[in-house]
């Protein structure tokens, strides 16, 4: 045990002041901040803990204990921290003068510092509305600041709150808070037209602005829904004033835009033809109930318009009249220096500049902020610029780039620098003679605006008419600013942190090359003297990687862009990432171009253009921002046209020669990115010179004719340029029964309808926790207030992997103040603990002994705690740890895996049914037909969870240390609870596991989350101090491993029938998955994967085999699909080969091949009638095919493609049915306690845990149901290890299965025990009358329910060879048991465009109809369908998982992932969302589950590849040959791009001819 005796922790006690108060040159400082938040002065015994450093959510969260702000990444990448800052402009800052005003901006409090927030009035989600007052307290008593909200009003949600919790729009709710906080921030304008304070904002311009989010359980549809309903018009992007739409309906949408006008009563209901119904299967309409975007908008509207204007003020009425323009007084002493400052007033007390110098433990260094230039420059002159730890001072404006750097690169900066907003000349922005100025430190977001109202408000300037080049140097701007990062970041990130960064990624840089811009700095060499300014141009400022051309002494003043001032320049933008927004460039651009018409010489030489001047400048092909010089110098004075472009294009590839082992990699798909732009630029301009030359024409100028384009290349438009998408959508379920399911045979309940229960099953019921999400008052582990002597851990990890770990020093860690223990796997062995575990294998440990090997970096040494996790980070950091390499490198990949035979060999799975499929293979007809034969491989990649809350665990000792309380965020809380004990030699029955709800797990923490519990349990029992353990996004992301890549090899044939038809005949298949170093889950995963290779499809001749694949990869888990996906994908794949190779159309092969009802799949399951319920598929398939008319779609998308060289569309048309059921037997049971209280309330503990899918509002359900009562009667405990024991992890979709069955088990035992009661009291008895009287009649009101599926439903044994005289009548595996209770169905319909020249792609439309049976709650049904499309479109499209490996050489050291955060790895974003999303649930049964209703949390995921297939049509369609090509998945911008394949890309690649079928982009397999 080592414990640091020598400091108990207390950082009031132990103050370090390294780097005193520097006075000069800011004499007259002041050492407090002044901070408001929620509408309260924070008092300065308070404010004056915010220090140098910390960043405004640690501040929140863990000194003002507002833990509504959630961390979800730290990187300001996912939005979960959104707060709102509110700020006075005066009226010399407004444009144009006038009043001043309140400015609000959403910002990342996670990367906010918390001293800029210094005169800022701060509004978190705690501030806005709260779901406690409602129910606890007095509105007088909780009222926060002047919030004047009327009393008496019981409605204590905002608007936008109380939008979001109605319309189902929060899962987990982690992400919830922030979401509502950046809807804050957007509707919180003041109305324009002196209405006073609104919801002023248009859809559209909503729709452009929410980029700043990230929300991993909804889909994001139904947030859309909400939000859109908030804004004053209808659907964005396509019509912009409410009066532009035509009669409005009372329910405030626009007639003209409502899909379901069709179906409306309203009179106002008008000219019901010109819109198009979307889909809901006919069949079903009569009983369908159908909601649409519009009506769940119609609901919101209805509410805003009782409640709305008082809340919409609120903003304005919260913020501190200390702020405002009239003096205060104020008698506080607020610098600390004893002496009241009554009477200043806070305004002038804040004309002060402000030096804080951290004191603490934490060593955060000086923070000034100076409120003129000159005292700004004389600090650059006393400390330089260095900004390096030695001495320098480091600028920090938005704190974007310097915030990664302290966070992540682990750049300390002890003195920074922060420029008050006083001094204008920074912060300004305007329009000078012939430039745009912008102020050094001017918010990107006040630039992005300022060109807004340039290009709409110019019109009518001085001179007359409207100025066209105004508007070409503001629209380059504006568009490259929408894909700049996020709102957010844009409201705090300025200009010059752009420059001086000097990112060769940067997407500002290129574009202010090409303008032409210049830098003007400026410093103050001598005290005496004044300051002195140097121009400088954008171009030649960058000298190298992140070097620029800036004094000790210097700072961007301001940056000046000259005006274009040509009538024929023209300007555009380029961008590419792996998604559109809020996405870091692959490859940036900035282009300009000058024409000039050339007469002609008379001797027949005609008028041609002249290319006069033009600038290209790139971002990321080179290591700075750089000019394509050599393309440029070939263009000049040429003329214009395609020729010229060719050639340029050619010395484009000369210049830039990216080698492959380039940072970043995809070093082809950049260079290709580069010319592709070069020709997207050409045809832009040819197309701008047509309309001026027109334009021209018509006012009788002559000039020279324009070159001609191919009429097919005319739409290159990429989305920089274009608007960003209005998403809706129609959701349709059979109106809502009390179906009755496995209950009437399992409990013999057969008459759930018999009492009426309000929201009670069947109902589109609110997720119970929607409220407390939307408020922020949702606990999850990490807001548990902290217990008193509370420690925050930190994990020692490896560095490296392939080695042996040769020792572990943590003598420096403890040697750092604040730091309490160091804990490594000796302490276990102190403790008599047990280190080994895993999750089936005990093949892993908790912490790595010394002498043996580090399997993966991030492994687990031991664990660190101090008195904040900040602290304990820096110890573990401090550990030295010593490693000896092992001989060879380390296996990464699947290929390097069947290279070296680093395989579970145990493990192998096989399946084989029908003939021998070798030998049937090798033939080339059967029967006399025609056997087509085909051979091929397919990869998929892994998937990161990317749940919004990273793991989290919080120990608590008691008695001792002798017992344990685990809190943690995890899906098995039993797996929690033993492993805690085991490690810690503690005996299970004095561990308890408990966990109210996760902020999302999606299978990422079934197993790894017990190794972050574990490792806190251990140093818990160490200090017998409360130990919390919470990841850090990129750590988090690092160690606890994903979904498995998988290879696939298959053989398969086909045979081709006398009429034409062609049946699938044998399939052969190996399937390969990447488990990483320890086995965890990876065989069920695999094996998950086997029994799905089949989809829906019928092979008579089967054989498969399943590889798990031993690397040096983290260990990877359970993900939502559980291999499913990764089979499915293969069946689908080789579907395609096959109708390629059958010249047949995929359609009619899927649907000629699908199991007929009663059909086996291979491990011996008929499906359909009495085995699985009806097989439902084929008929799902047939009613969208005919109702969304897929070939008249596919036809459609010929059409386009034949009409659109660059711009091509495709058809996903994808069907899928997925096995419920644990395969292992012992796994199917739950269990659930049950309450009745005497006031007729019911408490329910069940063994499930709450992560968002909703399972707790379904189980409330089923509870309230069965006793007749309303829903909001029920309550469901946390998920406690002491309330239900031994129980399974949370998985396989079967929690209601599970534990609705378990907990009307339980009901109904009570119900019979009370059924006496009843029967004595008149029948209209309420239920708290019967409870009553059953306890005065000593009835136990309590019971425990049970439910384990029946042995022959369930159990799937792959060793068991078939028994000597098993009948032969019974399927082929059957002997094995069975793998699946029943499946849930469904089909997918995804239309795509992609963009040939870029790779970029957008889903234009998408339909699901998915059978769920008798839902148990529509509204939460479809959420997970809509929820698990878009990750499972994420997975097969956007996100990429990447490795060290032999295909990125540049990521070191050899199998450490790269994608450790939202910043590398990317999951769908808002505007990701298919454009119109339309789903439907069939009007279906189940009699082999609860009230009839079926698994729905996995099942839906692979219909998301059909945007994947959808892609893979597209691409078909570009590269314009019917040949078999191997489309891996994630069809990556790159895999799009280059797989399309045309003569730049194969100019890129250098190789001519067989590029389209060849070229593969790299990838982590
Ligand atoms: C989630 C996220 C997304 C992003 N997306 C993009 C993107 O899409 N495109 C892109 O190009 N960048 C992006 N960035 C990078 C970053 O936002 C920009 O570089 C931004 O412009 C930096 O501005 P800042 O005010 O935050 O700089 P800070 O972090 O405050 O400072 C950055 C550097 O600039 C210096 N500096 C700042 N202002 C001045 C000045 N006036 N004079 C002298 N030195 C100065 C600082 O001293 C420091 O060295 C992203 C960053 C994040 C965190
Ligand atoms: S936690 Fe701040 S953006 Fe993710
Ligand atoms: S509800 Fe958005 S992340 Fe879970």
């Amino acid at each position: 045990m080592k414990v640091n005796l020598a400091y108990d922790g207390d950082d009031d006690v132990v103050r370090t002041d390294l780097h005193p108060p520097v006075s000069a040159p800011l004499a007259n400082s002041r050492s407090v901040p002044v901070l408001y938040v929620n509408g309260r002065a924070v008092p300065p015994s308070i404010a004056s803990r915010a220090r140098p450093g910390q960043t405004l959510l640690d501040y929140l969260r863990n000194e003002l204990r507002l833990c509504g702000t959630k961390l979800g990444c730290g990187e300001g990448g996912c939005g979960a921290c959104t707060v709102l800052i509110s700020s006075v402009r005066r009226s010399s800052e407004v444009e144009g003068g006038g009043k001043s005003k309140i400015v609000h901006a959403a910002v990342n409090a996670c990367l906010y510092p918390a001293l800029a927030a210094d005169g800022r009035h701060v509004t978190t989600i705690e501030g806005v509305g709260s779901w406690k007052r409602d129910s606890i307290l007095a509105p007088a008593e909780t009222s926060t600041g002047d919030n004047k909200v009327d009393e008496g009003d019981d409605d204590r949600l905002h608007p936008i709150q109380r939008a979001l919790a109605d319309g189902h729009g929060s899962q987990c709710g982690f992400c919830t808070p922030g979401i509502i906080m950046a809807l804050y921030g957007l509707l919180s304008v003041e109305d324009d037209d002196g209405g006073g304070v609104g919801p002023a904002v248009r859809a559209s311009e909503l729709e452009e602005r929410m980029d700043g989010n990230l929300c991993r359980c909804t889909g994001y549809r139904p947030i859309w829904d909400a939000a859109r309903g908030l804004c004053r018009s209808g659907h964005g992007g396509m019509v912009d004033d409410v009066e532009d739409l035509g009669p409005v309906g009372s329910c405030g949408t626009p007639c003209r835009e409502c899909p379901s006008r069709e179906d409306c009563v309203e009179e106002c209901n008008v000219n019901a033809n010109d819109v198009s119904l979307s889909y809901a299967p006919s069949s079903q309409s009569s009983s369908m109930v159908v909601c649409t975007t519009e009506s769940n908008m119609r609901e919101v509207r209805v509410k805003r318009l009782d409640v709305e204007r008082r809340w919409w003020r609120q903003p304005y009425e919260m913020f501190p009249d200390d702020l405002l323009m009239r003096k205060t007084t104020s008698d506080v002493d607020r610098d600390g220096n004893g002496n009241e400052d009554g009477g200043t007033g806070v305004r002038e007390f804040l004309s002060r500049p402000l030096v804080v110098v951290d004191a603490s433990v934490h060593d955060g260094g000086t923070w000034f902020q100076p409120t003129t230039l000159v005292e700004l420059l004389d600090l650059y002159r006393v400390h330089g610029r260095k900004g390096d730890g030695n001495g320098g001072i480091k600028m920090v404006v938005g704190n974007t780039e310097v915030g990664i750097e302290t966070k992540f690169k682990k750049m300390v900066y002890p003195r920074m620098v922060h420029p008050s907003e006083a001094i204008r000349s920074l912060y300004e922005i305007f329009l000078s003679g012939t430039s745009l100025v912008v102020g050094g430190c001017a918010s990107l977001s006040d630039l992005q605006s300022f060109c807004h109202d340039l290009m709409m408000t110019k019109k009518d300037q001085e001179g007359g008419e409207f100025d066209a080049n105004l508007l070409r140097t503001a629209l380059p701007t504006h568009n490259m600013l929408r894909w700049f990062a996020s709102t957010q970041i844009r409201n705090v990130a300025c200009l010059g942190g752009n420059l001086v960064t000097a990112s060769p990624i940067s997407d500002m840089n290129p574009l202010l090359c090409c303008h032409g811009a210049s830098i003007v700095l400026a410093s103050r060499p001598k005290a005496d003297g004044g300051i002195e300014r140097r121009r400088v141009r954008v171009s030649d400022f960058f000298l190298g990687y992140r070097r620029v051309d800036i004094g000790e002494i210097e700072m961007i003043e301001r940056v000046e862009i000259p005006l274009v001032r040509s009538r024929f320049e023209y300007v555009a933008p380029f961008k590419q990432a792996r998604r559109r927004e809020d996405d870091i460039s692959i490859v940036t651009a900035g282009m300009r171009i000058r024409l000039r018409p050339d007469e002609g010489d008379g001797d027949g030489r005609e008028m041609h253009w002249i290319i006069e001047d033009v600038v290209i400048a790139y971002g990321g092909m080179a290591p700075m921002t750089t000019l394509a010089k050599g393309a440029m110098a070939y263009m000049v004075g040429k003329s214009f046209g395609e020729e010229t472009f060719v050639g340029a294009r050619r010395a484009l590839l000369e210049e830039f020669d990216i080698p492959d082992d380039a940072p970043g990699g995809q070093a082809k798909y950049r260079m290709t990115l580069a010319a592709s732009f070069l020709h997207k630029f050409y045809l832009l301009c040819v197309g701008e010179l047509t309309k001026d030359v027109a334009e021209a024409a018509a006012s009788g100028l002559t000039l020279p004719p324009v070159a001609t384009i191919p009429i097919d290349e005319g739409d290159v438009e990429g989305f920089v340029g274009a608007p960003k998408p209005s998403i809706r959508g129609v959701q349709t379920y059979p109106s809502p029964r009390i179906a009755v399911g496995l209950e009437a045979n399992h409990l013999g309940h057969h008459r759930p309808d018999a009492l009426a229960a309000v929201d009670g099953v069947g109902k589109p019921a609110k997720h119970a926790s929607g409220p407390l999400h939307c408020t922020g008052e949702a606990l999850y582990t990490d807001d548990i207030p902290a217990p008193r002597d509370l420690l925050h851990g930190y994990l020692i990890m490896s560095t490296r992997c392939h080695a042996k770990l040769v020792s572990v020093d943590v003598a420096p860690a403890l040697r750092i103040p604040g730091i309490v223990g160091a804990f490594t796997h000796e302490d276990i062995v102190t403790l008599g603990g047990d280190n080994r575990m895993g999750p089936i294998l005990l093949d892993d440990v908790a912490f790595v002994p010394v002498g043996t090997t580090v399997d993966y970096v991030g492994q687990v040494l031991g664990i660190v705690v101090g008195v904040s996790q900040e602290i304990a980070e820096k110890g573990a950091r401090a550990v030295a740890v010593e490693y000896q390499d092992l001989e060879g490198k380390a296996v990464v990949s699947i290929e390097d895996a069947i290279e070296s035979n680093s395989f579970w060999i145990d493990n192998i799975h096989e399946m084989q049914r029908g003939g021998n499929v070798t030998e049937i293979l090798q033939k080339s007809e059967f029967d006399g037909k025609k056997l087509v034969i085909v051979e091929g491989s397919i990869r998929s990649g892994g998937q990161e969870h990317f749940y919004l809350e990273p793991n989290t665990t919080l120990a608590v000792p008691s008695e001792s240390a002798t017992n344990l309380t685990i809190y943690a965020s995890t899906q098995a809380v039993t797996k929690t609870q033993m492993f805690c004990a085991s490690v810690t030699n503690t005996p299970a029955a004095k561990v308890v596991c408990r966990m109210k709800r996760m902020g999302g797990g999606f299978g990422g923490k079934e197993t790894r989350s017990v190794f972050i519990s574990v490792a806190a349990a251990v140093a818990a029992k160490m200090t017998n101090r409360p130990v919390k353990l919470t990841l850090n996004r990129d750590t988090d992301m690092s160690i606890t491993g994903g979904r498995h890549a998988f290879l696939s090899k298959y053989k398969a044939g086909a045979v081709i029938q006398e009429d034409g038809n062609v049946k699938l005949f044998a399939l052969d298949v190996q399937i390969y998955n990447n488990g990483g170093c320890k086995f965890d889950l990876t065989g069920p995963v695999l094996d998950r994967a086997l029994f799905h290779i089949d989809n829906v499809y019928y092979w008579p001749h089967f054989h498969s085999v399943g590889i798990p694949c031993k690397t040096a990869q983290p260990p990877h888990t359970a993900f939502r699909g559980f291999g499913a996906p990764q089979g499915m994908i293969v069946s689908e794949h080789i579907l395609d080969h096959l109708a390629l190779a059958c010249d047949v159309s995929g359609d009619k092969l899927r649907r000629d091949n699908m199991y007929m009802p009663d059909q086996c799949t291979p491990f011996g399951i008929p499906l359909g009638g009495k085995s699985t319920g009806n097989w439902n598929v084929p008929d799902m398939w047939d009613q969208l095919y005919t109702k969304l008319d897929v070939p008249g779609m596919r036809a459609a998308a010929e059409e386009f493609n034949r009409k659109n060289k660059w711009k091509k569309r495709g058809v996903g048309f994808t069907p899928t049915k997925f096995g419920i059921s644990f395969t292992s037997k012992f796994m199917n049971q739950g269990g659930a306690l049950v309450h009745l209280y005497t006031d007729g309330t019911v408490l329910v503990s069940h063994g499930g845990t709450e992560m968002g899918q909703g399972l707790h509002t379904k189980v409330s359900q089923v509870a309230a149901q069965a006793f007749g009562i309303p829903l909001d009667h029920v309550y469901i405990n946390d998920t406690s290890s002491d309330k239900v024991a031994n129980t399974l992890p949370t998985a396989a979709s079967m929690s209601t299965d599970l534990y609705g069955m378990a907990t009307l088990d339980a009901c109904l035992q009570i119900l019979k025990r009370i059924q006496p009661v009843r029967d004595s009291l008149p029948s209209n008895a309420a239920l708290k009358d019967v409870a009553k009287k059953a306890f005065f009649d000593r009835i136990d009101l309590s019971a425990h329910g049970f439910y384990a599926l029946d042995n022959d439903r369930c159990g799937y044994d792959w060793t068991k060879e078939k028994p000597e005289g098993y009948p032969d009548d019974m399927p082929e595996n059957s002997w094995r048991g069975r793998a699946f209770n029943y499946f849930t169905q469904g089909v997918a319909l995804s239309v795509v465009e992609i963009d040939v020249l870029t790779g970029d792609h957008k889903t234009l439309s998408t339909d699901l109809l998915v059978d769920v049976g008798s839902s148990i709650n529509p509204a939460i049904d479809i959420g997970q369908i809509e929820g698990a499309f878009v990750q499972g479109m994420g997975w097969s499209t956007i996100e990429e998982v990447i490795y060290g490996d032999d295909d990125h050489t540049w990521i070191r050291p050899r199998a450490r992932v790269f994608t450790t955060g939202p910043g590398t790895y990317k999951i769908p974003a808002f505007n990701d969302v298919p454009e119109i999303f339309n789903v439907s649930l069939l009007d279906s049964e189940n009699p082999f589950a609860v009230h009839s209703s079926k698994a729905v949390g996995e099942p839906p995921f692979f219909l998301g590849c059909s945007v994947f297939f959808a892609i893979k049509d597209a691409v078909t369609a570009a590269r314009g040959v019917s040949e078999y090509f191997e489309f891996r998945l994630p069809a990556t911008s790159e895999r799009i791009r280059m797989m399309c394949g045309d003569e730049i890309s194969s100019e890129c690649i250098g190789a001519a001819s067989d590029v389209k079928s060849s070229f593969q982009p790299k990838g982590s397999f």
